[in-house]
């Protein structure tokens, strides 16, 4: 059976004081449970922070990038490589604000999913299309799209990462997705993963995730968690959440 996993991202947000009430707050109160797993993605800056803080404890921790290259003449980029040596389990690749606003190619997706699990890190492998595909009849073909590139490169070792399907439309504005809309593009995502046999790993939902419409999206068979952005930063809120 394919267990729960909910993950937050905090994006550009945070702050070493902030930080630290935040993932205190988290630790006392996520105790985990079988089949059910938390993680945030911060920062760079604050990896070390999350190992000194969450090592011991139920909580993973992990980055929301990592460099195409396994290391040398890159200026600003971290490696994978880099981000184990802070105890990382997961690394985003692929989240939309990266595609969109770093012209990040499905090509460049793909190659740093492979440089991520190099590392012996997870992968969380973001998908999603734009308002305007999604209006003009192209959410298939472009998540289609999205997802073949990443497992035409990886192939077997897909199995080790997860996925996560974030409409662009979705992300930051306080709309979802539908539970049928997000678990339609969930199964043809599966169905994709089936392929090269990955169909039993996580696929996450992300986008305007909330505590008050988590259950019913989670509650859909083939979305197995969440990727969740602003609702993360507040404790009450993404403890809701992962409990849902
Ligand atoms: P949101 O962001 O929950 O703030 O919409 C989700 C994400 O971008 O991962």
């Amino acid at each position: 059976m394919r267990g729960k996993l909910v993950v937050g991202n905090w994006k550009m947000n945070g702050g070493l004081e902030a930080n630290a009430r935040l993932l205190r707050s988290l630790v006392e109160r996520w105790k985990g449970a079988s089949g059910r797993a938390m993680a945030v993605c911060v920062p760079f800056p604050y990896l070390a922070q999350c190992r000194d803080v969450l090592q011991k404890g139920a909580i993973a921790w992990g980055a929301q990038d990592a460099s195409e290259h396994a290391s040398g003449a890159y200026t600003g980029e971290v490696s994978a490589a880099m981000l184990r040596d802070f105890g990382c389990g997961f690394a985003i690749v692929g989240h939309s604000e990266r595609r969109q606003l770093h012209d990040e190619t499905d090509a460049q997706v793909a190659r740093k999913a492979q440089r991520v699990l190099e590392a012996g890190i997870v992968p969380i492998v973001c998908v999603g299309e734009t308002l305007e595909q999604r209006e003009s009849g192209h959410t298939d073909a472009v998540v289609s799209r999205q997802i073949d590139a990443v497992l035409d490169a990886l192939r077997g070792d897909a199995a080790r990462s997860v996925v996560a399907y974030e409409p662009v439309w979705a992300i930051g504005t306080g709309r979802t997705a539908s539970p049928e809309q997000a678990q339609d593009v969930h199964a043809l995502l599966r169905s994709r993963l089936a392929r090269v046999g990955a169909e039993h790993i996580a696929v996450l939902y992300g986008g305007s995730v909330k505590a008050g419409n988590a259950q019913k999206l989670f509650a859909m068979p083939d979305i197995d968690g969440g990727l969740v952005g602003g609702a993360s930063l507040d404790a009450d809120e993404f403890l809701a959440i992962a409990h849902a």
